[in-house]
């Protein structure tokens, strides 16, 4: 087995035997893969994150707005606001990310989050036709090859999932102006509700967060149902939270997850290797999955 595996690495997917890249047991991913690539595309789903995972961590030294920070634009809110913004975020992301901190722990302070920047979003009664503008003056960018792995999926007929915790409204403005919006891919996020002259009132539906998406996968059966002849699935994050995505996947047979590891490198790593297959560190491409992607399909 060793050597078929050596043989893999080096033949087929030599993205895999970079420094950068981190696996627990090489052997299971061996085996899922070849078990995927036998089943072909047509087996094939691909459920993702947005932030941070199909976008970049960071971009020319950088760090890349998520879909919440491109709101925060003076086009849509105030001055006040915007330091606001940036306060709650300087307040809570270092909570997201804490190795020091379990899941359980984090969540009243993720509700906590989302709540308060929902409320002064909507309080700050943004326009919904201002939004397109907002994100093409804003720095987002997804990771290299993002394009050609959204293309691929299209070209083969495999759905994608964009399980995302930002906001679906913003999620979809990236993803249209980055022409990569195609017809296989479905969203399950945290979308606005305007009022009939387009300002933002409510958000619509159960709030997601980082370390809810298990409920937000069970409670979107109706999506996740069109997904269900596909019992593969390859799943990309940068969160721990994000593994829980294909909970609502009942038929699932093989599972590949990836995760990104932008920052608290150090101090993460060992909780990314027990818990992703597969962990790439400060990687801003996505070459791994692509690669993998060419030899499942
Ligand atoms: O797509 P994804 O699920 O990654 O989107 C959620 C991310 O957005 C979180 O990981 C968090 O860091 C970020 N966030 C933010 N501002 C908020 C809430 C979340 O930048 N107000
Ligand atoms: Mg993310």
């Amino acid at each position: 087995i060793l050597a078929i595996w050596h043989q893999l690495t080096k033949t087929e997917i030599p993205e895999l035997t970079r420094v950068s890249v981190m696996m627990r047991e090489r052997s299971r991913v061996e085996d899922t893969m070849y078990a995927m690539q036998k089943a072909g595309a047509g087996s094939l789903q691909v459920i993702s994150d947005f932030d941070m995972t199909l976008t970049k961590f960071a971009h020319k030294g950088k760090r890349v707005p998520t879909t919440h920070n491109i709101l925060n634009n003076k086009l849509l809110i105030d001055d006040d606001s915007t330091v606001k913004m940036k306060e709650l975020f300087n307040t809570y992301y270092p909570i997201e990310i804490d190795a020091s901190l379990n899941p359980e722990e984090k969540l009243p302070y993720m509700v906590e989050w989302w709540t308060k920047v929902h409320d002064l979003l909507i309080q700050q009664r943004i326009r919904k036709d201002e939004m397109a503008r907002a994100v093409r003056e804003s720095n987002a960018v997804l990771r290299e090859g993002c394009s050609a792995f959204f293309d691929c999926l299209a070209e083969q007929r495999v759905p994608l999932l964009i399980f995302s915790a930002g906001v679906g409204d913003i999620l979809e403005e990236v993803i249209r102006q980055n022409h990569v919006f195609h017809p296989n891919v479905h969203i399950i996020s945290n979308y606005m509700d305007f009022d009939h002259t387009g300002v933002l009132q409510a958000f619509k539906g159960q709030l997601i967060h980082s370390y809810n998406k298990r409920a937000g996968a069970l409670s979107h059966g109706a999506t996740l149902r069109e997904l269900h002849g596909q019992p593969n699935v390859l799943l990309l994050g940068d969160s721990l939270g994000d593994l829980s995505m294909a909970d609502g996947v009942s038929t699932a047979q093989n599972i590949l997850t990836v995760g990104f590891l932008n920052d608290q490198v150090e101090e993460r790593k060992e909780s990314f290797l027990n818990s992703f297959d597969i962990v790439l560190l400060r990687d801003e491409t996505m070459d791994v999955p692509n690669a993998i992607l060419r030899f499942i399909v």
